[in-house]
């Protein structure tokens, strides 16, 4: 089978959070197993394109609205990525440095999408699957099935993968006259409370969607930033798939960003040489466990809660542990945590930016990791932590259900909590500490960890069944 993914973000050409590193890695497992996968990601202008060497193997034009535009497909020579990787490049559009975040991003996607299919349009054969991922993609599916131009290619079964729901891409309804023709009568694919809804259009008209999590999709159904019913109503064609984890990237014997490597034999010694280039570079007391957070500072991840969380602590529990931040998000609570600096004695500190090399270093070096989300579709951090060595503390929901089992549980390794909720998180930190100094128990709890298998084989098998369902 040929499986095309559209995606806006792919590891490691441009990522912003866990979707570039999930189309950066299940395509390759898609080969592996037999199929051919290829990926069409927009030409941002990033370190990745200048590096590498391409050629273009299409020139178009297409009419967004009255507008015309023209678009080149270029490929990367050397399938440096283990699949066939393309960008597509609209002039005055996708030609940035960063994925999100500009004035006219809704028009960027469209356009992007639209340039898409009219690209596939004109291919000699067909992909068997269009797999498209979050709302970014989401308007494929209906322009499949509705728009009179892609008549000929509408027997493409297409795929959506939903990897966050809390970003639909909303857009008004003067947009749906910047879609290539469409039959109105199906305006009802496209509309959610009279607004045109991305995602939602997506989920109608995709012929199977997928969540990242078993547990995720469950939670869709009573918790989906106002698509709730809608999940309900096509739960019939919904099914979780749980993530891998890119295992060749992630492995602390080999991680190409940490220099003292380990295993599970060595795991102690390893972690302690990392933990010491940590406590050395950011002021850190060696001898007391080591909390770190890695993520977005955004309220889907609980980061508000952080700096009164660590107060708590300090203040309950005593100057009994380490953290150590990394991310960045909104501006307030980048202030707050920055601002908490001048109160640390050897026990608190924060790295305000993105940076996936001192990541792999906290992973390595930490005891452990912080993710009190609120959403969390699937969730990568507690995975790559555990194959490091690293407890996660997490709070119950989504794909962290699926991954973590309390240690206070038959054959449990982390620490979960019910709520994202300053009490709770403060209560996992407790108990952090006392399983810290539980030697035995810890020891016991990390060998647990790092023998789970999170690898990309099982998930991907589960991908390659709705695939041949659909074919
Ligand atoms: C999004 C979700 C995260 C998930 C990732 C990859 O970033 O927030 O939970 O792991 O996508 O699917």
């Amino acid at each position: 089978m040929e499986i095309l993914h559209v995606s806006a973000e792919c590891y490691p050409v441009a990522k912003a959070g866990g979707l570039g590193d999930v189309v950066g890695a299940l395509p390759r497992y898609i080969n592996e197993a037999g199929h051919i996968a290829k990926v069409v990601m927009p030409m941002y202008r990033t370190k990745f394109l200048m590096d590498n060497e391409w050629e273009v193997v299409h020139k178009g034009g297409s009419y967004m609205g009255n507008w015309w535009f023209e678009f080149s497909v270029i490929k990367e020579k050397t399938n440096k990525l283990g699949f066939d990787l393309y960008l597509l490049d609209i002039n005055g559009l996708l030609d940035r440095e960063k994925v999100y975040g500009y004035g006219d991003d809704s028009d960027r996607f469209l356009a992007f999408q639209i340039a898409v299919l009219d690209w596939v349009a004109a291919w000699q054969h067909h992909p068997d699957v269009i797999h498209v991922h979050d709302y970014h993609t989401g308007l494929i599916p209906f322009m499949l099935k509705n728009c009179y131009q892609y008549k000929h290619i509408s027997n493409i079964p297409t795929v959506l993968t939903i990897h966050n729901a809390q970003y639909q891409g909303w857009m008004g309804w003067d947009y749906s006259r910047k879609l290539p023709s469409w039959d109105p009568w199906k305006w009802g694919d496209l509309d959610w409370q009279n607004t045109i809804n991305p995602l939602a259009s997506g989920v109608k008209c995709a012929w199977k969607v997928t969540t990242v999590s078993p547990s995720y999709l469950a939670e869709l159904r009573r918790e989906a930033n106002g698509l709730e019913n809608l999940f309900e109503y096509e739960k019939g064609k919904c099914v979780g798939i749980l993530n891998g984890i890119d295992v060749k990237v992630w492995d602390p014997a080999t991680d190409k960003y940490i220099k003292d490597h380990y295993s599970i034999k060595d795991v102690e010694a390893g972690k302690a040489k990392s933990k010491m280039k940590l406590c050395d570079t950011f002021n850190l007391d060696f001898d007391k466990p080591l909390i770190v957070f890695i993520g977005r500072l955004v309220g889907e991840k609980g980061a508000e809660l952080l700096p009164n969380a660590i107060e708590d602590a300090f203040y309950y529990i005593g100057r009994r542990m380490c953290f150590l931040m990394l991310g960045s998000g909104e501006p307030e609570v980048e202030h707050r945590l920055e601002a908490m600096k001048p109160m640390s004695l050897n026990d608190y500190n924060v790295y305000l930016g993105y940076n996936e090399s001192l990541a792999h270093l906290m992973y390595a070096g930490a005891d452990f990791l912080l993710m009190p989300s609120r959403v969390e579709p699937c969730g990568l951090n507690q995975m790559y932590s555990m194959r490091y060595g690293t407890v996660p503390m997490v709070r119950k929901t989504g794909g962290l259900i699926d991954t973590v089992k309390d240690f206070g549980e038959a054959g449990g390794y982390g620490i979960t909590y019910n709520h994202t909720a300053v009490g709770d998180i403060t209560h996992g930190i407790w108990r952090a500490v006392e399983l810290y100094h539980n030697k035995d128990k810890f020891t016991e709890v990390r060998n647990t960890m790092m023998k789970l298998d999170f690898s990309w084989e099982t998930s991907v098998q589960h991908y390659i069944d709705v695939y041949k369902n659909l074919t």
